[in-house]
Order: structure tokens, then C-alpha cells, then sequence
């Protein structure tokens, strides 16, 4: 990027206590993409070489990361926190650059331009140390590190340390450094953690090339892109944030949201222009959306490619799926697992499919189980009609060629292959291969039992008669056994 020589270190090993989740936070995910992704995969943009520090859940960081990122990424262990210098300190045997960038790993809002504005000042101003700073009017109330300049002097007070004087500074430590190497390594032995958490402060650095009186020089950016996440409200904040951020980006390519603020998108989806999404949708990752098509409110899309001009009417859940254009899915529908409808299938409600195909044209509009099926182009499935696809120990295949129609109410036993251009008959139990342009018919025959309704009325009639005289018979028995207590 530059003549500069210059590589990362992200701070990662921390025990994220105040997550109170027992887990790293840096393993949750901000629109479905993992904390200590975000400054990873910026560091690594800029073609730096990036340094991870690991500690808790030292294992699960390495495996996301190894999983997600393609170009080389080093690990240094801190087998125990000692707090964000002793971190740093970890990284030294690594250090063969002439500037160390600095980073925690909790700030997954960044911009590229955060960074390269970094760069720049410490570049040009050849300081000991750069640091970025934000505005932040309620920082009393808040965790962050101040900022306390006053002339040439500049230090940084940790929340837990802060004494009176300082408690309304609004300049807060954002947790973004760069550090000159030299600098750097004669200062970090004189790091000491004589402070209220008993911590190596990577703070200190700042206050201790203050005392040396080296140069310092700060960065101020929009509070925003450096929030710090240590808590479930920040990260709920945060991707907030990122949301918002995301949905701006879609809108400016022509992506229509009918009311934006209630949905939710993950980070790697893409949506073409002339899009229409609608309320309470969540498009997740590996989703894309094609041209012109409306996915109505309360729709779930994962992992799943719909074609231009499809709608997706609302309530349909949809997972690695493939829909090809001028489908109609939905509402209610459940299209999952590598089904795949191809142009122009309809899928109606309360129709779920699983493993199967539907070639173009195909349709099936009401209240239908598809698994582990193939339906011809123009095929017509009729309502409530079921594949059953498993018998207890293996899944068998269905085959509906094209230009099948199967009537309302079938219950289909797979392994089973209905040949084109034939018709099953409605209610039918089809259990063996249909011939091209045969009628299967699988029921009980009908029978009419002629004049049944007056046998019925007759016998009726019969009963209510007899009834009658037994409940006379039955007072007749009190009034008799009444009479003859009294007369005893
Ligand atoms: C830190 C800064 C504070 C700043 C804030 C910005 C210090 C002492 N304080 O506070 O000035 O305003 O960030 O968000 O640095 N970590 C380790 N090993 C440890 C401790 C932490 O690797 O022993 C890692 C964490 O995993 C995390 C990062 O360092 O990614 C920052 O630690 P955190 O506990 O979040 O520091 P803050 O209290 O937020
Ligand atoms: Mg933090």
C-alpha cells in the first residue's frame, strides 16, 4: 500500500466478562458475520500483515478465522489476561515492521478510511504514537478510556481510574493505535499495573511517551464506527448500526424497502435494482435476490438464489434454495434444502418441499408435502397431495414427468414414477408406476346404498317409540315404589 513498513496486531484474548455469556464476544455475530471478522478482514484489505492475540476460546477465534480468511493470518497466545498491554506484549517476538498498528478487537464498526486517515497522520507527523479519539457527550456514564489534552500534554485515564476532575471529558480512547516499533519496545517494559483493575494498560503507552515527551498525535472520528462492544445491549446497538449501514447501501442501488427499519439484513447477500422487500423480511447470508422482485412482508431467505421477476408472497420461509426466474412462491410456503423451482414454477400456500425440483412451468398451489421429487415442466400437483418419501429407514424418489396431472389429495409412495402426460385420480393412494397418459385411480370403489336416508328415518322412528314407553314404564316404577314408602 504504501513505502511504509507497517503490520497489525488485534487483540482478541480477552475473557468478555461482561457479556456475561461465558463465551468470547468476539465470536457473536453482527449480521451474521462474527465479531473479529470485521477488523480481520479490514486489516487484511489493506494488505497488512495482521497478528491475532488469542486467549479465550483461543481454539474457536483461530478455527473462524482460518475458516474465513483465505490469506495468511498469524496467532500469538496470552495464556492468561492480564489486561490489553500485556496483550500487546505477547505480540513482540513478531514485531519486524517499522510501525506497529494496534487494534482491539471488539470494534467491528470501522471504516477502511478510519484506518487509512490513521495512517496518514502518523506517516506525516512521524510520531511515537497516533491514536484515534472520538466525541462522546455522555462518556461519563460509559466504560471508555478519556482523553485528557491539555496543551502539549496528552493522557489517557481509564473509567475504572477517573477522578472527579476528569469525569465530564467527552473525548474518549477509541482502542485504535499506531505505534512506532522503536518506541514501542522500549516503552513496553516500563508498563506497570499499579492502577485500580490491576492491568497492563495498553493506555499507558500513550502516558508513558507523554512523560517522554515524544510526539502524539490523535485522529477524532464519528463515535460511531469505534463503539467498543462489551455488552449484549452495545452489540445489539451496533448492529443497529450496521443494519442501518447496510440497508442505505441497497437502497442506493435501487432496492426498495416498504418499511426499512424492520428488516434485517445479513452482510453477504446482494439485491438487484428494482427490488421490493417488505416488511419484517430477513434476507441471511449467501442470499441473492435478482432483478424486479417483490418478497412480501415476513418472508425468511437463507442461503438461497431467487430469480428476476419472482415474488415470494408473504410468510415463506426459503433455504438453500434455488428459484429461478417469474416464480410465485407462497404465502405460507417452505421451499428448503437444494429444491430448486425452475422459470415460471409456482409454489402456492402452505406447500413445503424438500430435495425436489419443479421444472418450468410446474406448479403446485395448495397445501402439499414434496420431498426427494421431480416434477416435470407443466406438471400439476393438486392440493394436499404428499410424497411419501420415507419408510422408516431410507428416502426413495417420486418422478412426475411433464405434463402430469395429479389430482387433489394423493398420497404418493415413493420409489414411484408417473409418466408424462398422465392423470392420477383425486384422493388416490398411488403405490405403483403410472404409463404415459394413463388415468391411475387408487381407492376404495364407490358404492350408493339407494334409499339408505328412509332405513335410517325408519329406524329412527323405531327407536324414539320405544323409548318412549320405557321412560313411562320407568316413572311408573318411582311413583309405585313413592307410594308404597308412604303407605309402609
Ligand atoms: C479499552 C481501552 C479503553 C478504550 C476502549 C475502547 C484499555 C485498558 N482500555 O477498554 O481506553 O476506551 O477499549 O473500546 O485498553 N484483550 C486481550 N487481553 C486482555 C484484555 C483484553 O486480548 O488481557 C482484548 C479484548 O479481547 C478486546 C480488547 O482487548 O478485544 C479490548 O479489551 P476490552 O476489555 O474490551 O477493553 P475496554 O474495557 O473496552
Ligand atoms: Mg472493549
Amino acid at each position: 500500500m504504501s513505502k511504509y513498513s507497517v503490520q497489525a496486531i488485534i487483540l482478541a484474548a480477552g475473557k468478555s466478562k461482561r457479556f456475561n455469556t461465558g463465551t468470547s464476544k468476539l465470536l457473536e455475530k453482527l449480521c451474521g458475520q462474527e465479531m473479529i471478522l470485521y477488523p480481520t478482514k479490514l486489516l487484511k484489505k489493506l494488505n497488512m500483515p495482521v497478528s491475532l492475540v488469542i486467549g479465550h476460546q483461543a481454539e474457536e477465534i483461530t478455527k473462524c478465522v482460518e475458516e474465513h480468511i483465505h490469506t495468511p493470518v498469524s496467532f500469538v497466545e496470552q495464556k492468561e489476561q492480564y489486561g490489553t498491554g500485556h496483550a500487546l506484549a505477547q505480540s513482540q517476538a513478531t514485531w519486524n515492521h517499522d510501525h506497529i498498528l494496534v487494534m482491539n478487537g471488539d470494534m467491528p464498526l470501522v471504516s477502511e478510511d478510519n484506518i487509512k486517515n490513521l495512517l496518514e497522520k502518523h506517516y506525516a507527523s512521524d510520531a511515537a504514537v497516533t491514536f484515534v479519539t472520538a466525541h462522546l457527550p455522555e462518556a461519563a456514564a460509559t466504560h471508555y478510556g478519556r482523553v485528557i489534552q491539555e496543551g502539549k500534554t496528552v493522557k489517557i485515564i481509564e473509567a475504572k481510574d477517573i477522578t472527579q476532575e476528569h469525569q465530564d471529558s467527552c473525548c474518549i480512547n477509541a482502542g485504535m493505535y499506531i505505534f512506532n516499533t522503536k518506541f514501542l519496545n522500549q516503552a513496553l517494559d516500563l508498563l506497570e499495573n499499579n492502577n485500580n483493575a490491576q492491568e497492563f494498560y495498553i493506555t499507558d503507552l500513550i502516558n508513558i511517551a507523554n512523560d517522554q515527551q515524544q510526539t502524539i498525535e490523535t485522529v477524532s472520528v464519528p463515535f460511531d464506527n469505534v463503539r467498543g462492544i462489551n455488552t449484549l445491549k452495545e452489540l445489539w446497538m451496533a448492529e443497529h448500526i450496521k443494519r442501518s449501514e447496510l440497508i442505505s447501501y441497497w437502497m442506493q442501488r435501487g432496492v426498495r424497502f416498504d418499511v426499512a427499519q424492520s428488516v434485517h439484513l445479513d452482510v453477504d447477500i446482494t439485491i438487484e435494482a428494482g427490488t421490493k422487500i417488505g416488511a419484517g423480511v430477513h434476507l441471511f447470508n449467501g442470499t441473492k435476490i435478482g432483478y424486479n422482485v417483490t418478497i412480501e412482508p415476513f418472508c425468511i431467505i437463507k442461503n438461497s438464489h431467487i430469480g428476476d421477476n419472482t415474488t415470494i408472497y408473504s410468510h415463506s420461509v426459503i433455504s438453500d434454495a434455488l428459484i429461478e426466474p417469474q416464480c410465485a412462491v407462497g404465502p405460507f410456503a417452505h421451499i428448503r434444502n437444494q429444491s430448486v423451482l425452475k422459470q415460471g414454477a409456482v409454489i402456492g400456500n402452505f406447500v413445503e418441499t424438500t430435495r425436489t425440483t419443479l421444472q418450468a412451468g410446474a406448479k403446485a398451489k395448495h397445501l402439499a408435502y414434496l420431498g426427494d421429487a421431480h416434477v416435470g415442466s407443466k406438471s400439476n400437483i393438486g392440493a394436499g397431495t404428499i410424497t411419501c418419501n420415507y419408510d422408516g429407514l431410507q428416502k426413495h424418489k417420486t418422478i412426475i414427468e411433464e405434463n402430469v396431472f395429479i389430482g387433489s389429495n394423493n398420497t404418493l409412495v415413493a420409489p414411484l414414477t408417473i409418466k408424462k402426460d398422465s392423470y392420477t385420480a383425486a384422493g388416490s393412494t398411488i403405490t405403483q408406476d403410472v404409463p404415459a397418459q394413463a388415468l391411475a385411480i387408487g381407492r376404495a370403489r364407490q358404492i350408493n346404498k339407494e334409499a339408505y336416508a328412509k332405513k335410517i328415518a325408519a329406524k329412527k322412528n323405531n327407536r324414539s317409540e320405544k323409548k318412549e314407553v320405557n321412560e313411562h314404564s320407568f316413572l311408573g316404577a318411582i311413583k309405585t315404589s313413592n307410594d308404597s314408602l308412604e303407605n309402609s
